[in-house]
């Protein structure tokens, strides 16, 4: 596996695959890497060479968020890229970000969910990405469909700026229990994390609702916010949408996604489930 750390040698790095007929298919992550990001690099060979970025980004966090807590682990993210076979692996400069002026917002698909409760994310998010894709120039690019609100806007982006990447959505990949994989579970210890099981749960059985025969938005989410309260999550929000994030359903129907982020033992949990 090659590791870069320059921006010039990453652009050459990417050139160069591509003039040997490759395709670039890129993996951004912020380290920490766990099954969730395995499984992102394992879709990104399928479709070229996988390039990883590793950058813990301090524009997608809030002065009160755990930027400086964020687990790292470099050296075993190195082993566990090399032992998968990616091709490359970037580790930018802090200058990525640095003395940066101009920001990419998206005013409609960030100002609801998660952005009501970190309201300078989507800027953080969308901005870094973009710096990404001019560095890493990707045919490919893969994001877990876990923060489905983050897939949707950076394909919406991508569009509105006719970038030449195609932006590749991956399951979410979970625990034994179904707790959706993030590198914030590392903070829970084993109790809190087998309590916090019960949040997939709560979905799961909402989605079931809805299969046997519950279409009501209404009734569906007061449903998944009961079963959340009992099992002792705080909740930031659970919403019913469009697949497209364009509208909360009052009819809920095939295809449609149910949102929600909760707390659990100071630690913040996002997921979803779409309705089938
Ligand atoms: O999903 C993440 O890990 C981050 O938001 C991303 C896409 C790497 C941008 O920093």
């Amino acid at each position: 596996m090659k590791t870069v750390t320059g921006i010039a040698e990453m652009k050459r790095v990417s050139q160069d695959l591509k003039k040997s007929s490759k395709k670039v298919s890129f993996v951004p992550t912020m380290g920490k890497l766990h099954a969730g990001h395995i499984k992102l690099v394992e879709e990104a060979k399928k479709y070229g060479e996988a390039v990883v970025s590793i950058f813990v980004n301090p524009m997608q966090f809030a002065p009160n968020e755990d930027f400086n807590n964020y687990p790292r682990d470099l050296e075993s993210d190195v082993k566990i890229l090399s032992d998968i076979n990616t091709t490359c692996l970037f580790y930018p400069p802090n200058d990525i970000v640095k003395n940066t002026e101009t920001f990419l917002t998206d005013p409609k698909y960030s100002g609801q969910l998660e952005g009501i409760f970190r309201p300078e994310h989507f800027q953080g998010v969308l901005t870094i990405v973009m710096k990404l894709f001019c560095i890493v120039a990707p045919d490919f690019a893969f994001f877990g469909l876990k923060d489905y609100q983050q897939y949707v806007l950076i394909k919406k982006m991508a569009e509105d700026y006719f970038l030449d990447v195609k932006i590749i959505p991956v399951k979410t990949v979970r625990e034994k229990c179904r707790l959706a994989i993030s590198s914030r579970n590392s903070y829970f210890n084993e109790g809190d994390k087998k309590a916090a099981c019960a949040f997939y749960k709560a979905l799961k059985n909402t989605a079931d609702l809805f299969k046997s025969g519950e279409k009501s938005g209404e009734k569906l989410t007061s449903f998944v916010i009961k079963e959340l309260i009992e099992s002792g999550f705080g909740i930031d929000y659970a919403k019913i949408m469009d697949k497209g994030l364009n509208a909360e359903k009052q009819w809920v129907e095939q295809g449609d996604i149910l949102l929600a982020a909760v707390r659990f033992k100071g630690i913040r949990l996002l997921d979803n489930i779409f309705f089938e």
